[in-house]
């Protein structure tokens, strides 16, 4: 019999934490076909996600594109209205009814199961299979499913050890809540270690650079841990995240797509990350390229992303110990640097990076 494996949620955006919950299930199980299943209003939320379907397909496809058998279904967005799994299960089931339907869940949607829309039908007609990521929960899991299979018809209830997923760092506990826990929880959550790393680099080399400049350390170190935060989605994502928040992509962004996630992360660090502070958003949308006039928090941040301390690159140190003394004359080498270097590997050259390259030039002439 075919076996189904169903892992549905919100998925806004997807985090670290889905791909290892479902390591865990395709590692407890062999799966014939695997549906990721992206809700369009959670049933326990009263508004719809931000990211839009295609963002939301476009990381999952990125992220979870390896896994043998895997689809991703738009069933809640087509049928539109509060996104009920029974319904889900109901529609999988008559096009597939002979299979075996696996429900994927996480600790908490676990032992709130009784809360779910007809959770009786669910426990009847589908295996749950429920993965952990605290260690200490196991017996809380356990006393759950002894529960469940005592008051009701259960189909079946796997649990599933997981490794526990270490998102959390010292600077998160010490950053508490705010923008900077939001931002360090969303580092843990969506970036590769390469560029959590580069992240955190950047925003103390930042914070570190900032009296030198005239910028409050604190600003700089938000828009250090926040510049990078979409750097992690594909260019499908980039795209359709742009086209969903309207924002203008220029002939030149586009041909350039290592560079957009400068102007989506400035979006995504607002509308999701909860970022107020215009003066912080305007320097993560020119982190990447420059732009002619940058405020001290923007050049700070251009020059800090390309050559915090981890930074390896012909002529860095040069760079950096210029940069150091004389911010505007650091980010004018590291223009050059950026457009030889962009010309000899014969790729798109921004024109914000020359606009940038001739201001600098201008006004250190200007002032001698
Ligand atoms: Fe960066």
């Amino acid at each position: 019999m075919e076996k189904i494996l169903v892992f549905g949620g919100t998925f806004d955006p997807p985090h670290k934490g889905h791909r290892h919950l479902l390591d865990a299930a395709l590692a407890q199980e062999d799966f014939d076909r695997v549906f990721l299943i992206p809700s369009y209003i959670p049933p326990h939320k009263d508004h719809r996600p931000a990211l839009s379907f295609e963002a939301r397909k476009a990381i999952l496809l990125d992220w979870f594109g390896d896994v043998p058998g895997l689809e991703i279904l738009a069933l809640e967005q087509e049928r539109s209205g509060r996104s009920y799994t029974v319904d889900t299960v109901s529609t999988l089931r008559e096009r597939y009814p002979d299979s075996t339907l696996y429900l994927l869940m996480g600790t908490d949607m676990f032992l709130s199961f009784e809360t779910w829309n007809r959770f009786a039908d669910l426990l009847r007609d589908t295996v749950l299979l429920v993965g952990s990521r605290e260690p200490g929960d196991r017996g809380k899991l356990e006393e759950q499913k002894r529960r469940l299979e005592s008051s009701y018809t259960c189909k079946g209830i796997i649990l599933c050890s997981m490794e526990p997923v270490v998102c959390a760092s010292s600077a998160l506990r010490a950053a508490g809540g705010g923008l900077a826990g939001r931002a360090l929880e969303h580092i843990g959550q969506a970036l590769d270690p390469n560029r959590a790393r580069h992240t955190m680099q950047v925003a103390e080399y930042a914070q570190r650079l900032a009296p030198l400049c005239g910028v409050d350390p604190e600003k700089a170190y938000l828009a250090g841990l926040l510049h990078d935060c979409t750097k992690c989605y594909p260019i499908s994502w980039q795209i359709s995240y742009a086209e969903q928040e309207h924002i203008d992509l220029s002939a030149d962004d586009l041909a350039s797509p290592q560079v957009l996630h400068q102007l989506t992360g400035a979006v995504f660090a607002r509308n999701v990350l909860g970022a107020r502070d215009e003066e912080l958003l305007a320097a993560i949308c020119c982190h990447t390229t420059g732009k002619p006039a940058m405020t001290p928090l923007e050049t700070l941040l251009f020059f800090a992303d390309s050559c915090e301390p981890s930074r390896r690159f012909p002529g860095v140190e040069e760079i950096r110990s210029v940069g150091e003394k004389d911010l505007n004359r650091g980010a004018l080498l590291l223009c050059d640097r950026s457009i030889q270097y962009l010309i000899q590997k014969k790729i798109h050259l921004h024109p914000q990076t020359v606009a940038a390259r001739n201001y600098l030039l201008k006004e250190l002439e200007k002032n001698g």
